[in-house]
């Protein structure tokens, strides 16, 4: 095996056990979570505060601790407001039954703090964790900290080199991720700029944890707004030269379109005449349509090779065409759907119905997207399909899941929304031209334009720098939460951004390079002493495992981007403290170096940011 997979196993061992000799003591299965400041520990847990605070609950009065149910909660996202301590308690398993001889042990107690101490006390009595924990402290109210042993350390040292991070986690388990899917005819927006940019880093950290994954773009590239297009490109006969026009053009002649169909009843038949002839095969309809899908993915394709984005699989709606009809065969079937008004739609307990099929007889995004399903579970046989789309589609999904479980497709845990917030433009900055989408090729350009006025003057590393702070700036926040635009902080050299880690990175480069030494030779050193900046920084390296873990658990990139944020700051605070080459400790600290600037890459590539040797 892999010296890294069994590293990132160990990390992952050492807390089970802790976490195991806890729940021994409790009663209940226990999740230790990683405190936000070292000073509160390597892993820390509030069993105490909840336990205690169960067992004087109003309405149940005092009863047995064993009876708590322990909250879930994200672990590493949430930190206690008063000492910063992160911490959370899952329950794994239901809590075992109380029996009256156990209860003594808790008997008395008056206080969380005094619960800790006894909970401490217990835990320490087996002697099982001794190995791993030099020091277990109470803090605040009733936390419990414990602190990682030099051996255990040590153990780490070995296995911070190229591979750190990497685990098996995931072996056996394929993962379908969707993402990007922008629409055809229309340039590639910002609006979709999340959706790719994430959906390729939940790929990254899926991989990185052993899964295997494939990538799938979901183009809309069918539906009744092509009708609108040709109808369009007809009336201003340019049937014969549609290859020549750019998305830009046809852009237009959809606005064109729509703003004239606003007050004309003729028109939007005409569309839809352009649509019914289209899915029927209609030979003109059929080549003006794909002249513009070329047109269309070619300016797409600059873009991810721009932005570096890898989706191996472009299925777009229309390639569901004539994937539908045995969907809808199979929904009639299995007496899930229902003529309505001429239409057929599929309904549900509590939410709106879904159309299957509209009036006119022809079919929806949601028809599509069953049939999306159908062809995916048996083409690739995921584990898991997850949907890297906005949350404006929230319902959406949540009726073509329960549709494809109604049908028995599968269970609801075997699809996932993972529903990312709008980015939004603080006002009058970046005006949406006539109410469209912000150009995604003119933000790059002009992120670009910014790096090199940051001073990256070599050409390619503006592009690194300019496109690693646009991606930053989206993965940083969480997923879910909407965002707001902002230049001057995608672009801070001293804040929370790309370049900032990109210049940390490039600055460990610089020192190793000075020094002569290229790789992290950890595993010669001992562990240093008590509160150093080295064993500091060996504290925090050891975390990026479950960092990671934690990133592709949660589908958060954002707790990668803060756990890589955390570990550059306390490098650069490093760097100005110590002197590195020709100090005493030059060859630990150079080893350190190394071994965070391999960090930081590997945790940057997983983003999708390049690190530039040089900045
Ligand atoms: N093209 C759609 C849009 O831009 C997103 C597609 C999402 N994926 C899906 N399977 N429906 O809104």
């Amino acid at each position: 095996m892999d010296a890294a997979l069994g590293y990132n196993l160990e990390v992952e061992k050492i807390k089970r056990e802790i976490e195991e000799a806890l729940g021994a003591v409790v009663g209940t299965s226990v999740e230790l979570a990683v405190p936000e400041k070292l000073a509160h520990g390597d892993y820390t847990t509030n069993v105490a505060l909840q336990m205690f605070s169960q067992m004087h609950s109003a309405d149940g009065g005092p009863s047995h601790p064993r009876d708590f149910v322990a909250r879930r909660s994200a672990a590493a996202d949430q930190h206690n407001a008063e000492d910063g301590s992160v911490s959370a308690v899952r329950a794994r398993g239901k809590p075992s039954a109380s029996s009256a001889s156990d209860t003594s042990i808790f008997a008395g107690i008056t206080s969380p703090r005094g619960l800790a101490e006894k909970i401490v006390e217990e835990v320490s009595r087996g002697g099982k964790v001794k190995h791993y924990i030099k020091d277990i402290q109470i803090a605040g109210p009733g936390f419990i900290n414990f602190y990682l042993s030099d051996e255990a350390l040590q153990e780490g040292l070995g296995r911070m080199g190229e591979s750190f991070g990497r685990s098996d986690l995931g072996k056996g388990k394929t993962v379908l991720v969707e993402y990007s899917s922008p629409n055809i005819a229309k340039r590639f927006g910002i609006g979709h700029l999340r959706s790719t940019v994430i959906g390729q880093a939940l790929r990254n950290l899926l991989e990185d944890t052993g899964h295997t994954t494939i990538g799938e773009n979901h183009l809309g590239d069918w539906g009744t707004q092509f009708g609108m297009i040709l109808a369009q490109i007809d009336r201003k006969a340019l049937n014969e030269e549609v290859e020549t026009l750019s998305v830009e053009d046809l852009e237009t002649l959809y606005v064109e379109f729509n703003d004239c169909a606003d007050k004309d009843e003729e028109l939007r038949e005409l569309a839809k005449e352009w649509f019914k002839k289209l899915e029927a095969g209609d030979s003109e309809a059929r080549r003006m349509f794909e002249a513009v899908h070329k047109t269309s993915m070619s300016e797409f394709d600059t873009l991810y090779d721009l932005l570096d984005i890898h989706i191996e699989n472009s299925h777009g709606e229309s390639f569901y065409e004539d994937k539908m009809d045995v969907v809808i065969a199979e929904a009639r079937k299995k007496g899930i759907s229902k003529r309505s008004q001429g239409a057929e739609i599929v309904e549900f307990d509590d939410m709106p119905p879904a159309m299957l099929l509209k009036s006119d007889g022809t079919t929806t995004y949601f028809t599509r997207d069953l049939a999306a399903i159908k062809y995916r579970l048996k083409t690739y046989k995921p584990n898991l399909i997850i949907y890297e789309v906005g949350s404006d589609q929230i319902l959406h999904f949540k009726q073509v899941f329960a549709a494809a479980k109604m049908l028995g497709w599968g269970r609801m845990t075997d699809f996932v929304h993972m529903a990312h917030g709008l980015i939004r433009f603080p006002e009058g900055k970046m005006s949406t031209r006539l109410g469209r989408t912000v150009n995604l090729q003119d933000v790059l350009d002009k992120a670009i334009k910014k790096a090199r006025e940051l001073g990256s003057e070599n050409e390619e590393v503006a592009k690194m720098v300019g496109i690693g702070a646009l991606k930053y700036f989206d993965l940083k926040h969480k997923p879910t939460s909407e965002i707001v635009f902002s230049w001057d902080e995608i672009l801070a050299l001293d804040g929370n951004s790309g370049p900032y880690l990109q210049y940390t990175y490039a600055r460990t480069q610089s020192v190793l390079h000075k020094s002569g030494v290229a790789q992290a030779d950890l595993a010669s050193f001992k562990v240093p002493e008590d509160s150093t900046n080295e064993r500091d920084l060996i504290r925090y390296l050891y975390r990026y495992p479950g960092a990671i873990m934690a990133a592709q658990q949660n589908y958060s990139p954002n707790l990668l981007c803060n756990y890589l944020f955390e570990l550059a700051q306390l490098f650069n605070s490093f760097y100005n403290a110590e002197k590195i080459i020709g100090s005493g400790e030059e060859k630990l600290r150079l080893s350190v170096t190394a071994a965070v600037g391999q960090t930081l890459k590997n945790g940057l590539s997983l983003l999708g940011i390049s690190t530039p040797e040089k900045m």
